[in-house]
């Protein structure tokens, strides 16, 4: 019995720190993604292997716990958290192989919660819908991380490019949106948590400047989202360079970020912006005809992907 599964990686186009205002967000599927295989173990233990981030841990699902046996853990709280809520504890293997680098900024955890549980459900022929799989996947990240947005787990689980509405409702955008992007990343992660929370106490102390750019913000996720379904790339861009000084208003830039982000610019980019919350993390930079010539600009020690959004959300199937 052989269970796969895999779903893509994602990038916030727009929207960061404003969402959590209450503001609107524009996040897309792309074509970097997370593989997962499942079958029984020969013997009576459960175990993990990432072979591509050399990664080997012998798993104790009842209990949520691990014993590594080579590499470092990062990506298995998330893959336990999935086994204790899917799994009947029988020894199995489950295998990661994966396109998406950790600490990217695309949404790595999101990208193997979803196929894990796509892959265990399909495992015990247990049915399931993308509405479903999403909710449960939310339910592993926010266990894992303590607070988490839908918005990547629903973007891993049905692809495409997704918009959430100032009150929460979810909108698939519709439109033919295959341009290149670079993602640039560096070596620093971005502490997420922390990034908010500096971000509250700024709009704390200064209410009168950072709430209307709070608003602003938002506006602007909604002009992207016409710019984006008119093929509109030029406002595309235009809008993600405003973006970045907003961002950098909120004091989430730091000067490696923002470094690849005008360098972008200077080698053709046509819009470059922080991605996700910064403090570290990663660019994304648009860059129709350009790719190359961005990601030489940009690139350091193997930090960048060359991107395009996707359609295609989770795919699962099962093998007797
Ligand atoms: C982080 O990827 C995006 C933030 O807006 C936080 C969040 O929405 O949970 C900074």
């Amino acid at each position: 019995m052989i269970a796969k599964a895999s779903a893509p990686a994602k990038t916030i186009l727009f929207g960061e720190h404003s969402v959590v205002y209450g503001e609107p967000a524009i996040a897309g599927a792309v074509n970097k993604r997370a593989y997962i295989t499942i079958r029984e173990s020969n013997n009576d233990r459960s175990v993990f292997k990432a072979p591509d981030i050399g990664f080997e841990a012998e798993l104790l699902t009842r209990h949520k716990k691990y014993i590594l046996t080579k590499g470092k853990p990062g990506i298995i709280r998330y893959i336990l958290e999935a086994l204790y809520k899917a799994h009947d504890h029988s020894p199995i293997e489950i295998t990661l192989s994966s396109n998406v680098p950790i600490g990217s900024g695309l949404g790595s955890s999101a990208a193997v919660t979803v196929a894990t549980l796509a892959a265990l459900y399909r495992y015990h022929n247990v049915r399931f819908d993308k509405k479903s799989l999403a909710h449960d996947a939310h339910m592993v990240e926010q266990a894992v991380q303590g607070v988490a947005s839908p918005l990547d787990t629903l973007v891993s689980t049905y692809g495409g490019i997704v918009y959430l509405s100032r009150n929460k409702k979810i909108e698939h955008i519709n439109a033919k949106f295959n341009v290149p992007f670079v993602v640039g990343y560096t070596t620093k992660h971005g502490n997420t948590g922390k990034m908010v929370k500096d971000v509250k106490n700024l709009k704390m102390r200064n209410p009168k400047i950072i709430n209307p750019v709070i608003t602003a913000m938002g506006n602007l996720t909604n002009y992207a989202k016409q710019a984006i379904l008119k093929g509109d790339f030029d406002k595309v861009g235009e809008l993600m360079n405003i973006n970045h000084g907003f961002l950098d208003v909120l004091g989430v830039n730091t000067l490696e970020l923002s470094r690849m982000v005008y360098n972008a610019r200077e080698a053709g980019a046509i819009g470059s912006k922080t991605t996700g919350a910064g403090g570290g993390g990663s660019i994304i930079a648009l860059c129709p005809g350009k790719v190359d010539e961005v990601a030489h600009a940009i690139a350091r020690d193997d930090n960048i992907l060359k991107i395009r959004f996707t359609r295609k959300g989770v795919s699962s199937r099962f093998y007797k």
